[in-house]
């Protein structure tokens, strides 16, 4: 488990730092510093400016300490110096336009410097210098100004974001863009695993495309839940360069990951050691490295049965056939974790029939499997204890999924894998005429437990809060 010794405060309010602490993978919490900062300027108005940005650091950490021991202080802090003059922040547009305009052609320094504080003592503190030369080029500056926020304009000494549009202004740029984004961060990493035992585990999720992934969602909120110096990135992998690609994560140090579509199989080839379930599913979805080397697990078919454990935990999978509608990738993952629970039969149906058939042939060795025609789905209620819904049907933007419960037993369980919307028409049917039901959202979050556990050493908890946030 990978937790600081001492909790981390970083001595600002500013979006832009805390951004770089969160992506950077490091718990801590923000309490802004209250220092004269024009006053510490003024009284160093002979000093070089690295001593003046160090000094601004170290007063708002020691500042923030004094009412923290125990806690490590982070200050930091950024100046602009520019005809060897120090410039402050713009008040108004019109000053930042002015400001913008009178570098433009023109090179002018950021110096960035960050102190760490324990217990109103300096333990270290660095700094570090960019030097950024503007383009001559009013029409595009001008476009910039009206095209930017106040929170850039007034916010930033510079008046630009260079992980923004900002980039656009310079012909050249000579430094770190983390010391160009406020803080020299990668020094301050280096001490804090040097002298602090800081290890940051890194973990995502590989899929094409991902952005629509709910994983990261899901990984973040327990690594801030449990404090942990860790991050969970969704990493977008085109099907032709994930060799590549994940040879990258293991270089850089990556822990783990997930896997989505549509590298479920193909990541199979690349595991030097891949483990019963997931070889009996034929997918891999999480993924452990150790020693550079891959190991494959499968937590569909845990997420699919913790979920019911979880929300009808009188369901006995022992008691009646269970009916799976679809035979597509998340079907062959509930139909394992079924009949690894102990469901004496699964009967399987399935728009294209081969397919069914194919899944029920697969899986004969775990249990007794029978397959019915797509159209005679209705008649196979009568005697079943669960019904799942595996296709897509009922999902936002799909075809619905029809079905008459009519001739389903009172005592049955209904689930639906889809979770967009969160009741689906199956749902609202069941749960009308009396049925219990079991909404697809708890798979989703289950089945990131394992994952989360190979990586950071702790089984995290599926709560009503993470529920609210990823359904949000
Ligand atoms: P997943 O990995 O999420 O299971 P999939 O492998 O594409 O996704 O499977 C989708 C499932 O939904 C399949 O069982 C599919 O039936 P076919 O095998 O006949 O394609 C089912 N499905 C999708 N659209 C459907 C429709 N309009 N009617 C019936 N079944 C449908």
């Amino acid at each position: 488990m990978t937790r600081l010794k001492l909790p981390l405060i970083l001595a600002s309010g500013s979006a832009g730092r805390k951004a770089l602490l969160s992506e950077a993978g490091l718990p801590y919490k923000a309490i802004p510093a209250d220092i004269d900062e024009h006053k510490i300027i003024k009284d160093m108005n002979n000093s070089n400016p690295e001593d003046i940005a160090l000094e601004l650091a170290k007063q708002k950490a020691l500042v923030i300490s004094k009412q923290n021991p125990e806690s490590l202080v982070i200050g930091s802090d950024q100046i602009l110096v520019f005809e060897g003059h120090i410039i402050s922040k713009a008040g108004s547009r019109e000053e930042a336009a002015e400001k913008l305009k009178s570098m433009a052609g023109k090179t002018h320094s950021l110096i960035s410097a960050v102190s760490v504080v324990l217990n109103d003592k300096i333990l270290w503190s660095h700094s570090d210098k960019a030097d950024l030369t503007m383009k001559d080029d009013p029409v595009f500056l001008e476009d910039y100004i009206q095209k930017s926020d106040e929170s850039t304009l007034l916010g930033c000494v510079g008046a630009y974001k260079i992980e923004e549009q900002g980039k656009n202004l310079f012909s050249e740029i000579k430094g770190d863009i983390y010391t160009i984004m406020g803080m020299p961060l990668k020094s301050l990493l280096d001490y804090l695993k040097k002298e602090h035992g800081l290890k940051i585990t890194k973990t995502g999720v590989i899929g094409h495309p991902i952005a629509h992934s709910k994983s990261p969602l899901i990984h973040e909120f327990w690594i801030k839940k449990n404090d942990l110096a860790g991050h969970y990135k969704a990493i977008d992998i085109a099907p032709e360069s994930l060799e590549k690609s994940v040879n990258e994560l293991i270089e850089q140090g990556y822990k783990g990951f997930n896997v989505t579509v549509p590298h479920k199989v193909a990541i199979m080839e690349l595991c030097s050691e891949v483990d019963n379930t997931a070889k009996t599913i034929g997918a891999v979805n999480t993924v452990f490295i150790k020693n550079g080397k891959l190991s494959g697990s499968n937590t569909d078919a845990f997420g699919f049965i913790q979920n019911i454990r979880e929300n009808a935990p009188d369901y006995d999978f022992g008691s009646g056939p269970a009916l799976v509608l679809g035979a597509g990738g998340a079907a062959r993952a509930v139909i394992y974790g079924l009949l690894e629970a102990g469901a004496p039969e699964i009967i399987l149906t399935n728009r294209t029939l081969e397919k069914a058939q194919e899944l029920a042939g697969h899986f004969s060795d775990l249990g007794k499997i029978t397959v019915i025609d797509w159209d005679k789905r209705e008649d196979a209620l009568a005697g079943i204890a669960l019904i799942v819904n595996t296709t897509s049907l009922g999902m936002n933007g799909k075809a619905p999924l029809e079905i008459s419960l009519e001739r389903l037993p009172q005592e049955a369980l209904v689930c639906d894998i889809v979770y967009a919307p969160l009741m689906t028409a199956l749902l609202e049917q069941a749960k009308a005429r009396g049925n219990k039901i079991v909404t697809g959202i708890g798979m989703l979050l289950h089945q990131a437990r394992p994952g989360f556990e190979l990586w950071h050493g702790i089984m995290p908890e599926v709560t009503e809060e993470l529920e609210r946030l990823v359904l949000k």
